[in-house]
């Protein structure tokens, strides 16, 4: 059984290290594997390119790679966590995974929503999944969840666990989620956050919370409060994923 904990935060805009200390506060020591939101370190809403600049990192050299990298030691887990990046001039709305040897991979979001695309350039690489052994999970970030082809791509390609960091908006996915996991009969574990993110001159978002985690035949097995810091937590057993006969006739793959 793997033990999966989801983190819903609330971050303040362009406050890395406070909103990783917040993590650290709330951060659970016996889980297998913990999933935190879209950019848990910086906030959402970002104003213009010298923001984007100033806030996102190169991961061969982050203080939140680091600092993630330093909990994983510590906790002996593995984080999966939306951060944005830096990369040759781009800027990319990523996430990462982490073990407590560092970072092992990273997906870059490839369905950017509403002002993203101003500032972030669209991954161009397949939807990631990382084998850890045990399990593998595959990684997709918030908005990809409209489309149904990301979380296929990531059943077909042996994800047992999709994980979900997310800053959603729209009243839909949490319900989607539950198709995601009877489509491809995998377990999804979606990090939301909470909160309003109101700042000069464009819109106040309101986040909607209720992070999850589902099975693999589309139950809810936890689900967070629509305003409130805290962490959820399933035990789950990932090979369960692995069956994709529906019966003997029926296969869903
Ligand atoms: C979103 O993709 N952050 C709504």
């Amino acid at each position: 059984m793997i033990k999966v904990a989801v983190i819903q935060t609330n971050p303040i805009f362009g406050r890395i290290e406070k909103n990783l200390n917040n993590i650290k506060k709330l951060f659970l020591n016996s889980a297998d594997l913990v999933v935190l939101p879209e950019l848990c370190t910086t906030g959402y809403q970002f104003k213009n390119m010298d923001e984007i600049e100033k806030y996102s990192e190169d991961f061969t050299n982050s203080f939140s790679v680091d600092f993630l990298t330093f909990l994983a030691q510590e906790n002996n887990t593995i984080i999966v966590a939306g951060i944005a990046e830096k990369s040759n001039g781009k800027y990319y709305n990523s996430a990462v995974v982490i073990s407590p040897n560092g970072l092992l991979k990273t997906y870059r979001k490839i369905n950017l929503f509403y002002r993203e695309n101003i500032y972030f350039s669209s991954g161009k690489n397949e939807p990631l999944v990382v084998d850890l052994g045990a399990y593998k999970i595959g990684v997709m970030i918030c908005f990809d969840w409209i489309f149904p082809e990301v979380a296929r791509s990531l059943a077909k390609n042996g994800a047992d666990i999709i994980t979900h960091p997310a800053n959603l908006v729209l009243p839909f996915c949490q319900d989607a989620m539950l198709t995601r996991s009877i489509e491809n009969r995998v377990f999804t574990a979606t990090a939301n956050r909470i909160g309003n993110e109101a700042r000069d001159g464009i819109d106040d978002l309101k986040f909607t919370g209720k992070s999850q985690i589902t099975s693999h035949k589309g139950e809810r097995l936890t689900s967070a409060s629509l305003d409130s810091e805290e962490v959820i937590i399933a035990n789950i057993d990932p090979r369960k994923a692995r069956d994709k006969n529906i019966n003997k006739f029926n296969k869903l793959l």
